[in-house]
């Protein structure tokens, strides 16, 4: 891949809310988790982990741990992306929370795109409960849900959304 097209895969993934029932197959998921397996990760302790949610009851459970947003329910396959605070507290000690975030941030990052190489469509969801969804699918304590990524294959096509200018996160030297 040169760097155009990498920028094209880039621009042309957007959030889908929107799936068919179609089931996301074993050697989709596999090849994503592979993927995201590649990602960076601070001292490479890979403080992330995933849960794999197909089950409809538990789907509609997570939709309601995220104030009801349909897409989570309509997914076929939703990842529940977790950093793994023991895992990287071990090591680094308070920074490790941080550190074991950014893991689970970046390895779920690699999920959709990964999805998005698959032709599959993904939601990043950030806003549910926490409690609830440590609950429900028996988190341990040391391990926080960071994100709720819904995949499957969307009905309609993505629509690209705008971006800020560059310019205006982009500070040289000093702030
Ligand atoms: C940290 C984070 C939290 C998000 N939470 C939600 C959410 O709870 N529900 C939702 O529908 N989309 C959510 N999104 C998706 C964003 O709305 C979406 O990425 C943004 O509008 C840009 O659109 P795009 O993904 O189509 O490029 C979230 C994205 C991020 C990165």
């Amino acid at each position: 891949m040169d760097f155009s097209e990498f920028s094209g895969f880039l621009t042309n993934r957007a959030s889908v809310r929107e799936y068919g029932k179609e089931p996301v197959t074993d050697e989709e998921i596999r090849f994503i988790l592979d993927c995201a397996s590649t990602a960076p990760s601070a001292g490479n302790l890979e403080a992330w982990d995933v849960v794999l949610v197909t089950d409809e009851d538990t789907r509609l459970e997570l939709q309601e741990a995220a104030f009801g947003q349909e897409h989570i329910g309509k997914a076929p396959l939703v990842i529940v992306v977790c950093a793994n605070y023991i895992r990287s507290m071990a090591h680094y000690g308070e920074r490790g929370i941080l550190y074991a975030v950014q893991d689970a941030t970046i390895a779920g990052t690699y999920l959709m795109l990964a999805a998005h190489a698959r032709n599959l469509h993904s939601c990043w969801t950030g806003a549910f409960v926490e409690e609830d969804v440590k609950k429900m699918l028996g988190l341990p304590q040391h391990i926080r849900p960071v994100a709720l990524l819904a995949i499957g294959k969307g009905t309609m096509p993505p629509s690209l959304t705008e971006r800020m200018a560059v310019a205006e996160h982009v500070h040289y030297g000093q702030w």
